[in-house]
């Protein structure tokens, strides 16, 4: 049974309403849109399941589920970056050594998030996406995505997320970010602005008179860095 959501007019019913739900109650019905949206076979589904029990007691985890009537038919969920999972180990240094995000601070991470294959395209995945970052909107946004995922790759890019091809993702992964959502500065945080990806000047670091204007750095910060 789905949670109370606020009624919507049947003419108006999105085809999905979303509600905020506690991660550790809903384990099972997560592993199964998990499964569904990624054709997962039945063997993979303990350790899957797994994966996600995993992130239960995460600090700051917050997970979202989207509803078609008492549906489950997406999730996502996420938590400020940390540094012990074990495949993040790999990626501090490169995170903590770039200026361009390290002048946002620690990310926050955007650990899962599927949709079932029947709803795809209906625009689930991006309000689960907005839902699941409203409380981290000036936090950089982290993700490792499958190398291979490339339908989630076009997701993320529309999104505002960019490869992050100086940071060393585990095998067969990819690491994207996006900049805080307060502060979407794709020219500084991505690349250029006309969506470059990879190049050296993707990674430029902005200057400290940019950063001053968004507010990312204070005064006494910019002095310093001039100097
Ligand atoms: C990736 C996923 C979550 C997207 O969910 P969704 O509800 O279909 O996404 P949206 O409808 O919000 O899509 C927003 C935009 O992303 C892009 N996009 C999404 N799916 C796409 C696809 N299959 N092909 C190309 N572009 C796509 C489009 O630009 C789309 O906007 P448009 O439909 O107006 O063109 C969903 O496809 C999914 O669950 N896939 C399998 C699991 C997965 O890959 N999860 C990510 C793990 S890293």
């Amino acid at each position: 049974m789905a949670p109370q959501a606020e009624r919507t007019p049947s003419s108006a019913r999105p085809s999905a309403v979303l509600v905020p739900l506690a991660l550790g109650d809903w384990v099972d019905e997560f592993t199964d849109v998990q499964a569904q949206a990624n054709g997962f076979p039945l063997h993979e589904t303990a350790a899957r399941r797994g994966m996600i029990a995993s992130h239960t007691d995460e600090p700051g985890i917050r997970s979202v589920g989207a509803f078609n009537v008492d549906r489950l038919v997406g999730f996502a969920f996420g938590a400020p970056f940390d540094t012990r999972w074990s495949w993040a180990a790999r990626m501090t240094d490169a995170l903590a050594a770039n200026r361009n995000w390290a002048a946002y601070g620690a990310p926050f991470w955007l650990l899962e998030i599927h949709v079932v294959p029947g709803l795809w395209r209906q625009k689930i995945g991006t309000r689960l996406l907005a839902e699941l970052l409203s409380t981290a909107s000036d936090q950089w946004i982290g993700l490792t995505r499958l190398a291979s995922a490339h339908r989630a790759r076009q997701f993320y890019e529309r999104a505002g997320f960019c490869d992050l091809p100086t940071v060393p993702a585990p095998p067969g992964y990819v690491v994207m970010g996006a900049p805080p959502v307060t502060q979407r500065v794709p020219d500084t945080f991505c690349g250029d602005g006309s969506r470059t990806i990879g190049t050296a000047s993707a990674f430029a670091k902005p200057s400290p008179r940019r950063l001053l204007q968004r507010g990312a750095v204070s005064a006494a910060e910019t002095t310093r860095r001039q100097t």
